[in-house]
């Protein structure tokens, strides 16, 4: 590999020298939930392997088939029929653990409420009920939109229990961002609250929803009171939670559904600047989700306190706290607030006051926390911990090093678990129990999973070889398409290795001498901000409906703690070259922020005259990340225009803004 080649990826030049790896504490390997067979058992006979899980759940009518494969469209155990809220709730009350704690629920002001199963079925019977009474029938799509409140994951099973596909969009998402979401799932009714604690404030949600509302067809909007914050308020649109659930039967019979109904839709950011509501139905999805979270976080209901530290808004959300973790009975925790409020130590205050086992975070967090120094963790007693899970983008060695030491005692596997909201749950992780994992690497594809790493003409790299990550084989918990664009789902995933008839996933990706997994960032526009999916012609199209803005063209640059940042450059229209530079970045960053959310406001935002293009008219993004980066120029020799680097160099009149 050449020196330009490692600087610019600096994973690729870690991956050379790490030898580094540890093998599974012999305790946990040997009660672990899944052992080595699973392997060879689910390369025998794949369907026979994913058969016996969705036997872990519970099904009203067996299924026909277990994989109708019309590719790139996939049945999974079609003719089979089971309801997710009575397999997440329900059966385990019924098998007599109606008192286990489901959820551990911590406020960021420090309120607490303590939910268990019996508890659980209560709340979500209610709420279906009341969802009913305000119109909605099973094919309905709601919008939740929503804290971190038990009311969020309550409203997500109660559609579950009805059939009514849900869409939750983040809380940080703004009004439009919503309101684009709202129109293309045609959604009826909307569950939002006031609004949440944040950063030791109460943050006004319902504001949003009012602005997003105007013009679509949500005939409903259900409201939760958490912050008791001033609303405003439309009479007959409008109900509150405690109003119209709280009153409700606690009984609620549950109807069975085929195993392909739609789950929900869960909208991500793609190439293009318009989201892709990426769908996911019944069976096959929570089958994975189910599975996975039982064999990659060796999770035992009856002694583990399990903590997934995503927001709700976020598929990990979906699957690792919702479906996953309660489909398998987990005691779990559910935090409201940031890590650093009212201190940042109040992720490890929280283990050691709920004693959890299982801690399931982002790197960028861990990247955060080793920051803020080795002396916060210390100071709590973490030694409950005993398997710590990573998602969301790559985990730099040093990251996982920090975390495995200083988090986990030098004792707990760390499993770094690769997946998109695509795949609807984990599909390359070590397993626990098994693997001896190694730092930065996923390692693994989950039993049952077929993943390879090709080069561009679809060719299997040797090992030592990178490429592109595909998955070869359908599985149970895949998209089954994007929401009313069955030709984008298509040419998004499927159309780069047709003749192959592979997936895509859009991330670069390397094997190591031992056939390894090493995921090495996304290859498309797409950016990776704090384990945040933001397309960069979103932000690019964003900045342009800015009246001032001619042009722009943005770029992930690498960041030592959100993985990467968003960096724009942006060509101001004639009139208004030359004005206030400072106050004018300012106004583009907040513009960024009303349009799509505070989460895609471009770390910095440079001013300059040229684009680099090349004769086709694409703007080079590379050139650009090399900008951002500070680092030497690339090969300017494609340019139309090969002066114009230095121009831009020269010509940027305006820098970084910090908040
Ligand atoms: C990235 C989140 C490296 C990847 C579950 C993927 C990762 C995108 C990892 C999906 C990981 C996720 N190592 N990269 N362990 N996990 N990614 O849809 O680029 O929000 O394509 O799903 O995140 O992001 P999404």
């Amino acid at each position: 590999m050449t020196a330009e080649n490692s600087a610019a990826n600096p994973a690729l030049s870690n991956l050379l020298h790490e030898e580094r790896h540890f093998d599974p504490p012999a305790s946990l390997a040997a009660n672990a939930n899944v052992t080595a067979d699973a392997y060879q058992q689910a390369s025998d006979d794949r369907l026979a392997f994913w058969e016996e899980q969705a036997r872990r759940l519970s099904w009203s009518q067996p299924w026909d088939t277990v994989l109708e494969w019309d590719a790139p469209f996939a049945k999974w155990f079609n003719g089979g029929k089971l309801n997710v809220a009575y397999n997440c709730v329900d059966r385990h009350v019924e098998a007599g653990h109606g008192d286990q704690v489901a959820i551990h629920w911590e406020g960021e002001p420090g309120d607490t409420r303590t939910i268990t199963y019996s508890d659980l079925l209560a709340e979500v019977s209610k709420a279906a009920n009341a969802l009913t009474e305000l119109g909605v029938e099973t094919g309905d799509r709601v919008m939740i939109y929503m804290p971190m409140i038990p009311e969020a994951a309550i409203a997500m099973l109660a559609c579950a229990r009805l059939g009514a596909p849900h869409s939750v969009v983040f809380g940080g998402f703004s009004a439009d961002s919503l309101r684009n979401r709202i129109d293309d799932a045609s959604a009826k009714v909307m569950i939002t609250s006031d609004g949440g604690y944040r950063r030791g404030a109460p943050s006004a949600l319902k504001p949003a929803v009012d602005e997003a509302l105007e013009g679509t067809g949500v005939e409903k909007v259900l409201v939760v009171r958490r912050t008791g914050q001033d609303v405003p308020w439309t009479e007959g649109r409008d109900v509150w939670w405690h109003d119209v659930v709280d009153s409700q039967p606690a009984e609620h019979t549950p109807e069975f559904f085929d195993a392909e109904h739609p789950l929900f839709i869960l909208y991500t950011s793609g190439t293009t600047a318009k989201p892709k509501g990426i769908l996911h139905t019944t069976g096959g999805y929570l089958t994975q989700a189910s599975y996975t979270h039982h064999a990659v976080f060796d999770l035992k209901p009856d002694t583990d306190v399990y903590w997934c530290t995503a927001d709700i808004g976020w598929v990990t959300g979906h699957s690792y706290i919702v479906y996953g973790p309660l489909s398998n009975r987990s005691t779990q925790v559910m935090y409201e607030g940031t890590p650093d409020t009212p201190h940042k130590g109040r992720f490890w205050e929280l283990i050691e006051k709920y004693k959890v086992s299982i801690l399931y975070t982002a790197p960028t967090a861990i990247r955060s926390f080793m920051k803020w120094g080795d002396d916060l963790p210390a100071k709590f007693d973490l030694s409950t911990l005993r398997v710590l899970g990573s998602v969301g983008e790559p985990i730099n060695p040093e990251a996982w090093m920090w975390y495995r030491e200083h988090i986990g005692g030098g004792n707990c596997p760390v499993v770094d678990t690769w997946w998109q909201t695509e795949t609807g749950a984990i599909m390359i992780s070590p397993l626990p129990g098994v693997t001896s994992t190694k730092p930065g690497s996923a390692q693994v594809a989950l039993p049952g999973i077929a993943a390879d790493i090709v080069d561009d003409q679809g060719k299997p790299v040797p090992d030592g070889g990178g490429g592109y990550l595909v998955l070869t084989e359908p599985w149970p918990a895949m998209l089954r398409g994007i929401w009313g664009d069955p030709e984008r789902y298509q040419d998004t995933y499927w159309s780069r290795f047709a003749d192959e008839g592979y997936y895509f996933a859009g991330d670069g990706a390397k094997k190591d001498n031992d056939g390894d997994l090493w995921l090495l960032g996304r290859v498309d526009d797409v950016m990776n901000v704090s384990g945040h999916r933001i397309s960069t012609t979103e932000v690019e199209s964003a900045l342009v409906s800015h009246p001032k803005v001619a042009e722009a063209a943005v770029v992930g640059a690498t960041d030592p703690t959100t993985g990467q940042g968003i960096v724009a450059f942006v060509i101001l229209r004639g009139a208004d070259e030359g004005g206030d530079g400072e106050a004018l970045v300012k106004e583009l960053r907040n513009h960024v922020a009303k349009e799509i959310g505070p989460i895609a406001k471009p770390r910095q935002i440079l001013l300059v005259p040229e684009l680099p293009k090349t004769r086709s008219g694409k703007i080079m993004r590379r050139l650009l990340r090399d900008v951002a980066e500070n680092r030497s120029m690339g090969d300017v020799t494609t340019l139309a225009d090969p002066t114009v680097m230095n121009l831009i160099s020269s010509g940027i009149t305006s820098g970084k803004s910090e908040d």
